[in-house]
């Protein structure tokens, strides 16, 4: 039972991308601006296909895109952004580094913005930061409308929601600005790097410049000349672009896009099936709106006493699968207290029960039916044995 795969290692890169990559060595042409049609502006033009924005600008990272989305929006020094308290703690840092304060917003057992919260503090906030943790998606309906009646812009963090849609349009689209991450431990993985989209010609242009397009190299991207000669010079260039290699590989993974998802989503609900038959366990359902694409699984433990929740964490990283509680360690950079650069400290009392007894484990899209099989059945038995009292040291 014990032969589980490891599910913190990321995916191999497909076959079909090292002959492109060995080309690309050969040459030495990393930069993205050394050519017009670059891998960089390929992958740009893809994923923006893909997804179904007219505008995609790569970046270094998804903090890279996070912190030129705010940038783009010109908010006065120390505006407010709110941000769901669940979130990484890459999301307050990006707002900090945009010279604004960021206001936390609780969130539910379900792992998403808790409307009641959000409407109080959305009267004293100038941008709204929609992260969709782990690819859970925040009532996107009642978020959208209530911005628009006061005029706040939005911003979408869809650094884990690649795939993952409401009403049938992919997240990311919905908010002014969507970013996503390539970091290893997401759908497309090229180690680091990062993808901003809009629908915005103005604020792209303002991306593209900020991102590192001295000069006139703003020719080498898609999009309306009047408003990069607009931003040319204006700007700061915070050179935060991404590179060929990394681009090359992000591109490959493109057609593999949809399996994974479907796989992802595969994965997930065998788990969740397995998981919600015990009585310690909670696992929220998806909204009626979206169609998810995970690559991991959450669900909440119930009736478990902290002493407990440590326990069975110990027990069943013992038996080999990697399970964080999200409040359960010193310095797990999701749990808001942790994020001790921030301005102003919060209380936040649902967001922090929810945090103490959230359970994430990892669940690959590479992995097979049995892998999910036994990793939910060991979860199960780790946690009747902590129940029964059973556990050995
Ligand atoms: C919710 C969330 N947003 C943003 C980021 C930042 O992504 P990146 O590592 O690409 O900067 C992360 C990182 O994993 C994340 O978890």
């Amino acid at each position: 039972m014990n032969n589980i795969p490891k599910i913190n290692q990321a995916d191999p890169i497909p076959e079909a991308a090292r002959s492109d990559i060995e080309n690309l060595l050969s040459t030495g042409d990393l930069f993205r601006y050394t050519n017009y049609n670059s891998a960089v502006f390929t992958l740009e033009q893809n994923f923006a296909n893909k997804i179904g924005a007219p505008y995609a600008l790569a970046v270094s990272s998804c903090s890279a895109a996070l912190f030129l989305a705010l940038k783009t929006l010109s908010l006065p020094a120390n505006a407010k952004v709110l941000i769901p308290a669940f979130t990484f703690g890459a999301v307050p840092s990006a707002v900090v580094h945009a010279n604004c304060i960021p206001v936390l917003c609780e969130c539910g057992t379900d792992y998403r913005i808790d409307l009641d919260d959000f409407l109080i503090k959305l009267q004293l906030v100038d941008a709204v930061l929609i992260s969709h943790m782990r690819g859970h998606t925040s009532d996107m309906d009642k978020i959208l409308s209530q911005c628009e009646k006061l005029g706040v812009p939005v911003i979408e963090d869809a650094a884990h929601s690649l795939g993952t849609t409401w009403r049938g349009k992919n997240i990311g689209t919905f908010g002014r600005l969507g970013c996503f991450s390539f970091q290893s431990y997401k759908l497309l993985n090229s180690g680091e790097g990062g993808m901003l989209i809009t629908d915005d010609p103005d604020c792209f242009a303002k991306a593209v410049v900020m991102s590192g397009a001295y000069e006139h190299n703003w020719e080498k991207h898609h999009g309306e000349r009047h408003f990069f000669e607009k931003w040319q010079n204006q700007l700061p260039l915070y050179n935060m672009r991404l590179n060929n290699l990394s681009a090359l590989i992000v591109d490959s993974q493109i057609p593999y896009l949809d399996e994974r998802i479907e796989n992802g989503r595969r994965n997930h609900d065998i788990a969740a099936k397995i998981l919600s038959h015990s009585e310690w366990i909670h696992v929220p359902e998806k909204f009626e709106h979206e169609a998810r694409a995970p690559d991991s699984i959450q669900f909440n433990l119930v009736g478990l006493t902290p002493l407990e929740v440590s326990q069975f964490c110990d027990l069943i990283n013992r038996m080999g699968v990697a399970l964080q509680v999200f409040g359960n360690s010193k310095d797990n950079a999701r749990a808001f207290w942790n994020w001790g650069f921030l301005p102003e400290r919060y209380s936040l009392p649902k967001t922090r029960e929810m945090l103490m007894n959230a359970c994430d484990v990892r669940l690959p899209a590479r992995l097979n039916v049995d892998d999910c099989k036994n990793i939910a059945e060991m979860i199960l038995e780790a946690l009747s044995q902590i129940k029964n009292n059973i556990a050995a040291e």
